[in-house]
């Protein structure tokens, strides 16, 4: 037995008794009837029954099209036209409102039934898709919330990891520095003085000096080392100075010419600005080193309009796309890292055996 409510919109009260009766004698409940449009909103809204029966023409007029698609947006519950002489433009209209179907009056009981039946399981069906997309959307959405969530964590770890290991590049340069370094000098003194008592022995002199020189020697490896894990100049002359003094370093160890530009000439930033864009400049040259096979490499150090800008081009085999977006690019992301942390700007283009360019550019505080 079926067990919907039905509602019945017709403005002429013997119809009603029809419908009515007929929809009884197939088990359906009559939940209510209306003789006008908005009539039929306000019983509707208040009744909520599972389907409407709508006259398409009520007192002469097509209000049954306005009322059905007021109770189909507002209610969304599902409406079958009844219909017996609208013409062309009105079904028309009526069909713009995509009924759940249509029953010509006067109508047969069988028709009734497969009309109203055709119609209930067409709104269950549209419900429960509508509710299934309506999941999917949500555990899309939540989904989406949540891997947003974890590349923030993402970005802000790296962020995170770039300090601290920057804090410990500082730590381990001076503990290097001063501690090897100061041991060093100590032992330059001691064997000077040393050499000094036995002047006169022929063995220990050549002995010395194999001495002397394996010393100078290792106070060199402890200046550079230091000064790899984190430039004095950086801290103690500033940003120009530390790229000035790492492209001269550079060039002698590649025998790649590198020549830097700075606008203007003296460049001072904060300590984490000038770190970055530090950094940035030393990876984009080692990868000039290990990648480019290039001869020569033009940078600029440009401050201008709030913004710090460094580029590096060189005239190597240039960099591919796929070479730019490799998951696998440590380096460059890195650099991207950076420049974002910094919510910067960054271009990285190569054009075959012309070059490769790294343009960063980020925003100055204050
Ligand atoms: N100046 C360049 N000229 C040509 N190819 C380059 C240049 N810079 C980078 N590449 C290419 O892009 C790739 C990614 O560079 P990236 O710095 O991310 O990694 P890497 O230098 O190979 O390793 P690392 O993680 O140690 O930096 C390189 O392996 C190289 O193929
Ligand atoms: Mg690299």
């Amino acid at each position: 037995m079926a067990d919907e409510k039905i509602m019945i919109v017709e403005d002429e009260g013997i119809v009603i008794l029809h419908i009515r009766k007929a929809l009884e004698s197939l088990g359906y409940r009559v939940a209510g009837a209306a003789t006008s449009g908005e009539d039929a909103v306000a019983k509707a809204s208040e009744i909520r029954p599972d389907l409407v029966l709508m006259d398409i023409v009520l007192k002469g007029r097509s209000d049954g099209i306005d009322a059905a698609e007021k109770i189909r947006e507002l209610l969304n519950i599902p409406v079958i036209y009844l219909t017996s002489h609208a013409d062309e433009g009105t079904l028309e209209r009526a069909k713009a409102t995509e009924p759940f179907g249509y029953i010509v009056k006067p109508m047969r009981e069988r028709d009734l039934r497969i009309a109203i039946e055709f119609a209930l399981y067409k709104a269950k069906t549209e419900e429960e898709l509508r509710r299934a997309r309506g999941n999917l959307e949500r555990q899309v959405k939540e989904q989406t919330a949540e891997l947003i969530k974890i590349n923030e964590q993402l970005h802000d770890l790296t962020a995170h990891l770039h300090t601290v290991s920057e804090e410990e590049r500082k730590r381990i340069a001076r503990e290097i520095h001063d501690e090897m370094g100061q041991t060093l000098t100590a032992l330059k003194f001691d064997l000077a003085w040393i050499s000094d008592r036995y002047k006169d022995d022929e063995s220990f002199s050549e002995r010395k000096k194999s001495m002397m020189k394996l010393v100078d020697s290792a106070i060199f490896a402890v200046k550079r080392i230091s000064a790899d894990l984190r430039p004095d100049v950086l801290d103690h002359l500033g940003l120009s100075a530390a790229i000035e003094w790492y492209a001269l370093e550079f060039s002698k160890r590649t025998d790649i010419a590198c020549g830097v530009t700075f606008l203007p000439g003296e460049i001072v930033l904060d300590g984490t600005l000038s770190t970055a864009i530090f950094r940035i400049f030393q990876e984009s040259l080692t990868n000039v080193a290990r990648h480019a096979g290039a001869t020569e490499v033009k940078a600029c150090l440009e401050l201008k309009d709030g913004k710090i800008m460094l580029s590096v081009e060189d005239n190597g085999r240039g960099i591919s796309e796929g070479e730019i977006d490799d998951r696998q690019s440590f380096g460059l992301i890195g650099i991207r890292e950076r420049v974002r942390a910094f919510n910067g700007e960054l271009k990285i283009s190569g054009v075959p055996n012309k070059g490769t360019t790294v343009e960063v550019s980020l925003p100055v505080a204050g």
